[in-house]
């Protein structure tokens, strides 16, 4: 059954909802894909190819732009503000910039992570799955599997269980 949007909630066409997403009001979504009983509070913009997946909670205030995929069963925090842009102007030649004038640029989020409220997630990391990224935290590297960063820039405070270490890959470490 196609989602009736209530007065208050404005959902482009464009938007492919799964099944049981629960949308609160003033949400403002375009172009996006939103995951079966993925819930969205209110305040939330979530822009074109961004992709949203199962069973994720997206908390109020929180903006999710263009470029970014959050996987499944992903806590996101109040007013957390996602980035696709390193270097952002207005214009370009003395005119305002459009989409020809700059490149988007991907942030993943995986599967089972949490974001904290008022986090800034820079372009171009990926969160590893089941990582916890802390309240206010700027992460502007990678941050490994099972990894609980904090702070700004956002450092490694522990690792919970099957996590970081067993992960290899490129990213924070806590040695400063
Ligand atoms: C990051 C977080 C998960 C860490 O929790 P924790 O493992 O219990 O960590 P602790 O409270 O024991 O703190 C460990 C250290 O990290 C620091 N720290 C913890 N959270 C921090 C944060 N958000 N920013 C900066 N430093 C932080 C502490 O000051 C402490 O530093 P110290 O060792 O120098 O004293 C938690 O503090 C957090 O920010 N959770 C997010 C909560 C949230 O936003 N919820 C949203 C829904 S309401």
């Amino acid at each position: 059954m196609t989602y009736q949007p209530g007065p208050l909630q404005k959902i482009a066409a464009s938007v492919k909802l799964g099944e049981n997403v629960v949308i609160n009001d003033f949400v403002n979504l375009y172009g996006c894909s939103i995951g079966d009983e993925t819930k969205i509070g209110p305040f939330v913009e979530i822009q074109k190819n961004a992709f949203v997946g199962k069973r994720c909670k997206i908390s109020s205030h929180t903006f999710v732009c263009e470029g970014v995929t959050i996987e499944d069963e992903v806590f996101v925090g109040h007013g957390v503000v996602f980035i696709n842009d390193r270097v952002p102007r207005a214009t370009a030649d003395g005119a305002l910039q459009t989409e020809k004038d700059w490149t988007v640029i991907e942030t993943v989020v995986k599967s089972g992570a949490s974001i904290g409220s008022g986090a800034v997630i820079m372009c171009g990391v990926t969160i590893g799955a089941n990582a916890v990224v802390g309240a206010g935290a700027v992460v502007l590297v990678d941050v490994p599997q099972g990894a609980v960063v904090a702070g700004n820039p956002s450092r490694l405070i522990r690792t919970i269980s099957g996590g970081a270490e067993e992960s290899g890959g490129r990213g924070q470490s806590g040695d400063s």
